[in-house]
């Protein structure tokens, strides 16, 4: 099946059948001056890598990993913070149009009927609290079968071909994506906040008024999540009293 991608806006895109993680990869081009809007593709990645550590698990032929490294002016921590949310806002305007129907879970995995669809792993390099990069892994489980999964990940995790019952086109998904990401994060450049996003965002998460746990350095937090600020942080309140928490300080949620 030819297809023939077309993106709205000049981005440099680098293929590769085999990383470690294309995270680590656009990191190191990153440091050798990679313009900003590189994308690293791979088919597979031998150590792929989730949030807190853990692992990402990919197919290749099946699963699409790549990641976009940006270079956005940006000189302070609390606009930073907002980035995983506008991304998976992207992800989800991007699945909406393969007839899904997404959910963002607070701060950065999309979900379809409950289950992990797709992961976001943002890492920014800071250097005296001027960003010098910032990049955007995504993950998303494109044609996976059921048993394509790990068995200890078939509860938590899905696929769009699980959900749809159909297969999906990568490039194509992977094209809109861009451009969905490129429309949302020039939505947040102007104030580094998540203000022009917010209503779609707000529609979309799946978090707000559900009980939520957090552990947060060391103690855990429980309580009703009520709100998202600008800067991305969730506004919980836990026995009547209201506690902002940035997915900085988030060890599990
Ligand atoms: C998570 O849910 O914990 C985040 C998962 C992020 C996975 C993607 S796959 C492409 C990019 N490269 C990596 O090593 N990780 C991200």
């Amino acid at each position: 099946e030819a297809y023939f991608s077309r993106f709205s806006f000049p981005v440099s895109v680098f293929c590769e059948d085999q990383v470690d993680s294309t995270n680590e990869w656009a990191k190191r081009e990153a440091l050798q001056g990679a313009p900003s809007w590189s994308l690293f593709i791979a088919e597979s990645q031998t150590r792929g890598k989730g949030r807190k550590g853990r692992s990402w698990f990919s197919l290749p032929g099946k699963s699409l990993t790549f990641s976009l490294l940006i270079r956005p002016n940006l000189s302070l921590w609390s606009g930073f913070t907002s980035l995983p949310l506008v991304c998976g806002l992207a992800v989800s305007l991007a699945l909406e149009e393969e007839g899904l129907e997404p959910e963002i879970k607070w701060p950065n995995d999309v979900l379809i009927d409950g289950k992990k669809v797709a992961g976001i792993l943002v890492e920014g390099d800071f250097e005296a609290e001027v960003l010098r990069y910032v990049v955007i892994g995504i993950g998303l489980n494109v044609n996976l079968l059921r048993e394509d999964f790990p068995e200890d990940l078939r509860l938590t995790a899905t696929s769009l071909l699980e959900v749809s019952g159909k297969r999906h086109h990568r490039l194509f998904l992977l094209e809109n994506l861009l451009n969905k990401l490129s429309k949302c994060l020039e939505g947040w450049k102007g104030e580094a906040n998540l203000a022009s996003l917010y209503p779609e965002l707000k529609k979309r998460l799946a978090t707000l008024g559900k009980r939520v746990k957090i552990a947060v350095s060391d103690k855990v937090l429980e309580g009703l999540a009520e709100d998202i600020d600008l800067d991305g942080s969730l506004w919980i309140n836990s026995e009547g009293e209201r506690k902002k928490i940035s997915w900085g300080e988030l060890v599990t949620s």
